[in-house]
């Protein structure tokens, strides 16, 4: 009798990137956290879910032609949105400059979402780059995603927003896993307290384990890396910024290969489809 030797890929982790605040570093961790774990030999979709607001494509200096609305109605199909970056990375654009703020309606997303599916076996990891906060857009992908990345700077306005930002994902989805990155630190103990500060009261208000990645310095490189449009770790390897960056995509590893309960894809899409239900009131 024959047998299928077929091998089926792994499904994709999805990871939520999220802050309180704007302007802490999202973006720029997206992109060359992504290089980062694809120099380990991993496959990185980026999706900017910053919709119309998106700046990815910029910071790599990489035209696109499509982005994510016009696979989100049906314009284009997936092998044509997504595009190609430095490092071997793949991204959907996001769009900006749009004529007319875009809207998704809950019928359009049913279809985007069974759309999506096309993606859970072609990567190892999706990581959607979110806009600061939470809005009726994101929240959707925010609570269906397998873990989340918080990005906060150690400033107390980027620690409460992160904190607020937390308590109202926690709420809805109190099992959703979460990790801290703390950006632009001038000390590795002024990233580290930081965390500490956010989990204490995480833990203690919202019952919420926060897991700690570790703390990125402050470093002209990157300033420098995103004037030049190219990511600071294929720019500038050796400075700090690209070092640490180099070390947290290691970590992270081997926090989610010890993970070995840890959701993919399909928990993804149908924590999704299940939010989606809800908030339909069905
Ligand atoms: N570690 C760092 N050291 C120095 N500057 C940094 C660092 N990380 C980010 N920046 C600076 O912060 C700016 C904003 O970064 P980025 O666009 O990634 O923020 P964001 O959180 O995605 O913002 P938004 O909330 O608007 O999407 C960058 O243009 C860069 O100049
Ligand atoms: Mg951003």
């Amino acid at each position: 009798m024959s047998q299928s030797h077929d091998i089926v890929a792994p499904e994709a982790k999805v990871i939520g990137v999220v802050s309180g605040k704007g302007g802490v570093g999202k973006s720029v961790f997206c992109v060359n956290f992504s290089i980062a774990l694809s120099q380990l030999k991993k496959k990185v979709l980026i999706i900017d879910l910053d919709i119309g607001m998106g700046n990815i494509e910029q910071l790599m200096n990489s035209p696109v032609k499509y982005h994510i609305v016009d696979w989100m109605t049906g314009k284009v199909p997936l092998s044509e949105v997504v595009a190609e970056g430095p490092g071997q990375i793949g991204f959907i654009s996001g769009g900006n400059a749009f004529l007319h703020t875009f809207r998704v309606g809950e019928k359009d997303l049913h279809v985007f979402l069974s759309r999506m599916n096309e993606l859970k076996n072609k990567y190892d990891y999706i990581l959607f780059d979110f806009g600061a906060g939470v809005s009726d857009d994101s929240l959707l992908f925010i609570l269906a995603v397998n873990q989340i990345i918080l990005i906060t700077t150690p400033e107390a306005p980027a620690l409460t927003d992160g904190y607020s930002v937390l308590k109202m994902i926690c709420s809805k989805n109190p099992d959703l896993p979460v990790s801290c990155v703390v950006n632009q630190v001038f000390s590795a103990a002024e990233g580290e307290e930081a965390w500490r500060r956010l989990s204490r009261t995480a833990e203690r208000f919202i019952g919420t384990n926060i897991q700690w990645l570790r703390s990125l310095h402050h470093d002209k490189a990157v300033i420098r890396s995103v004037k030049a449009q190219v990511p600071g770790i294929i720019l500038y390897p050796r400075a700090r910024y690209s070092t640490e960056m180099k070390l947290l995509a290691r970590s992270f590893l081997a926090l989610n290969h010890a993970e070995s309960n840890a959701q993919t894809f399909s928990s993804f899409l149908s924590k999704a489809f299940h939010y989606l239900k809800k908030a339909g009131g069905g």
